[in-house]
Formats: structure tokens, C-alpha cells, sequence
């Protein structure tokens, strides 16, 4: 039995099912351009995942096939109301040559939640964690060997009905692509510079902000852009009156402060209906907590404690101010960990302490420990070879 969740009205049709996977080779298969070259989600592998669904006949046949163009009616749900999610995560490979995706059962869990949200059809995800897995041995010359590289996959489901009524889809199209990256820095790590505006709100209560719907990341592109016009890279998301921080950028949040007794207390916003569920959240809460409790402590670090809970801006001017602040860091797939120093905030700067590294104490060892899991350094059950 799955562990995730399927829609009721789901059980009468056929389920998503790996065993009826068809595969049709790529005939022009092309060679993967040097990893040095690479830009972020620009390039794509010879191999693309794709599963219709109708309300009438539940899923179809999977199918491995050429990457290539969609063909969509103008009319469908898609292009009018933005039925559409997506899933990001990634492929190593390890010097022994072994592929390995990280955690892939929380992202097709997500991708479950994300989709009753939009109500669009939810799916047996270990079923497509047997698809993913089977779509990047196909592609496996496309993981990059390199240290700090990896394969990008980008599951994403939409709505395709060709028809201008808003309600829920009778049509929809599961798709997965696949991308080689690089590492998020190059050889110097550049911490990141955030805009924290009330003016700009990412999620409320009650919205979709716990959800990876594809609309909740478009309406941030022109704040993100207001604020390089400023000179930060990134928006802090604040929410409320009292501007309480909840996500950088595309990021999950992290602010660790000094108490008086030398150890670090390390916050992140609680889920509470306005914070992606991130999965390297979930893996840096995992860490750390089990640092915390002594059952695999981490070296180079003080004597923790885990806080999900909410932080306003007056906290965080505050221990600025008084020397507290060690360090703000974002926690995502794309980029792992990303350090802040400097966040603008009501026409002054608060300046983030980060070491000559780049980093802070905390998000460097988070960095180190979760590449040594991703590549398969350390044996760890979050790392999942695909070829088993
Ligand atoms: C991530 O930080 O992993 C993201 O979701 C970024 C993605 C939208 C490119």
C-alpha cells in the first residue's frame, strides 16, 4: 500500500502505474556540452517523461520519449487560470559512477499536496518515483561527473482542457524534464544581499504559499527586480503588520541567534499555510535536530536548539543591534544553502555577519554535510541510487 495520498474520485479509474512505462528512444540523442558551460535549467537532456490523464479514464501509459515541443488547443485551462505545479530535484553521480537521487518521496508527496490545492489529479507516488528513477538511468550520461554538478529534474503537472470554464480540469498532462547544473556558486561563495519590502506579500493565510504552484512564483518576478534595482539580488518576504520573515526569494528561511550562554538557537518559520514545505528545510531541521538531541552530532558546531517558530523584524533588528545575529541562510534545492549579509529594511541596511568563507558557522556545515549525503560520501537513507 502507498504511503500517499490519492484522490478518492481517483480509485475508479486507472492509477498512475510505472509497469506500463513505453519507451521510445531518442534517434538524435546529443552529447552533453562541458559542465564548465553550463547555465542554470538552459540546457535539456534527449529524454522527457510524460503521462496524459482524463477524468474519464485516469492515467494513461507512461511514455519516455524524445524531449520535443507540446502541442496544446490555445484554449486550454493552462494558458487562462494556471492550473500547473512542479517538483524540483536532482541526480548525482559519485565517483564510482553510481546516480543517486535525494529524497524523491518528498517531492512526489508535495507534488500530491500541490495538486489537490490546484485540483488537478493526484496520483500513487511511488509510482513516479519508479519513472523518475527509470527516466534518469536512460539519461544517465546527462549527470554531470563533475563535483558540485548534478541533473536538474523538473516535474511538472498542468491542466490542459481545451475549454474557458473555470472548474476543475478534465484534462491534464504530467511532465518531467530534466537539466544539467552546475553548482549554484563558482569557485567563490557570494552571499546574497535580500530586500526585506512590507509593500511586496509572497503568501497570506489561507492562499496557496504551501503549495509549489507555478503561480506563486511569477508574481515575485517583478519585486525581485525592483529590489536589483536597489542593489539587492533577493527579496526578504515579510507578512503582516508586525513583518514577520517567512521565505527569501525561492528559498526556505533560516536566522540563528547567540544566547547569552554561547549556544545558538536556530529559527525557521513554522508551516503554517504561508511557507513551502521545502525539502532541504525538512533536511536541515533533520540535521540539526539530530545534533541537537546528541544522537549524530555535528562537528564545528555549539551546542544547538531547533525553534520553528515565527520571527518578526524588530527580533532580528534587535539582535543585530546587540551582537546577537550569527547568521541568516536560505535553504533550497536549486541552490542548497545560500548565505545572506546585508538585508535592507525601512531605508537602512542590517548587516548579516558571514565568515571569510562566505558563510556562517551553521549554513557551512549544513552545505558540507548534505553534499557529502547527496553524493553518496557518506551512506545515508535520503540518498537514493536509481539503478535498485
Ligand atoms: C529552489 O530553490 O529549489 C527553487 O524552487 C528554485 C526554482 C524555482 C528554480
Amino acid at each position: 500500500m502507498s504511503s500517499h495520498p490519492v484522490h478518492p474520485e481517483s480509485t475508479t479509474r486507472a492509477p498512475l502505474d510505472a509497469s506500463r512505462l513505453k519507451v521510445e528512444k531518442n534517434p538524435k540523442a546529443g552529447t552533453p556540452p562541458p559542465p564548465e558551460q553550463l547555465v542554470f535549467g538552459q540546457t535539456f537532456t534527449d529524454h522527457m517523461l510524460v503521462v496524459p490523464w482524463t477524468a474519464e479514464g485516469g492515467w494513461g501509459e507512461p511514455k519516455i520519449q524524445a524531449y520535443s515541443p507540446l502541442s496544446l488547443q490555445p484554449s486550454s485551462i493552462i494558458f487562462h487560470y494556471a492550473p500547473s505545479l512542479f517538483e524540483g530535484l536532482k541526480a548525482y553521480k559519485n565517483p564510482k559512477g553510481e546516480v543517486r537521487l535525494f529524497r524523491p518521496d518528498m517531492n512526489a508527496a508535495r507534488m500530491n499536496r500541490s495538486a489537490e490545492r490546484i485540483s488537478l489529479p493526484t496520483f500513487d507516488g511511488d509510482e513516479l518515483v519508479k519513472l523518475l528513477k527509470k527516466l534518469v538511468e536512460i539519461d544517465a550520461n546527462w549527470v554531470p561527473e563533475k563535483e558540485g554538478y548534478s541533473l536538474y529534474l523538473r516535474p511538472t503537472l498542468i491542466g490542459t482542457q481545451p475549454s474557458l470554464g473555470v472548474g476543475e480540469t478534465k484534462e491534464a498532462l504530467l511532465f518531467v524534464i530534466m537539466s544539467p547544473v552546475g553548482p549554484y556558486y563558482s569557485s567563490v561563495v557570494k552571499p546574497v544581499a535580500l530586500e526585506a519590502n512590507p509593500e511586496r506579500v509572497r503568501a497570506w493565510p489561507g492562499g496557496t504559499g504551501d503549495a509549489k504552484l507555478g503561480a506563486n512564483y511569477g508574481p515575485c518576478i517583478l519585486p525581485q527586480r525592483e529590489a536589483a534595482k536597489k542593489g539587492y539580488q533577493q527579496n526578504l518576504w515579510l507578512f503582516g503588520d508586525e513583518h514577520y520573515l517567512t521565505e527569501v526569494g525561492t528559498m526556505n528561511l533560516f536566522v540563528v541567534l547567540k544566547n547569552d550562554d554561547g549556544s545558538y538557537e536556530v529559527v525557521t518559520p513554522p508551516l503554517n499555510g504561508m511557507i513551502l514545505p521545502g525539502v532541504t528545510r525538512d533536511s536541515v531541521l533533520g540535521l540539526l535536530r539530530a545534533h541537537e538531541s546528541g544522537q549524530s552530532p555535528l562537528s564545528n558546531l555549539p551546542k544547538i536548539h531547533v525553534s520553528e517558530r515565527e520571527i518578526k523584524m524588530q527580533e532580528l533588528q534587535d539582535a543585530a543591534a546587540q551582537g546577537k545575529l550569527v547568521e541568516v541562510f536560505g535553504a533550497g534545492t536549486a541552490a542548497v544553502i545560500s548565505p545572506v549579509d546585508r538585508i535592507g529594511y525601512q531605508g537602512k541596511d542590517i548587516h548579516v555577519p558571514v565568515t571569510s568563507s562566505g558563510f556562517g558557522p551553521v549554513a557551512e556545515v549544513m552545505l558540507n554535510t548534505l553534499s557529502a549525503i547527496q553524493w553518496g560520501k557518506v551512506e545515508h537513507p535520503w540518498s537514493v541510487p536509481v539503478s535498485k
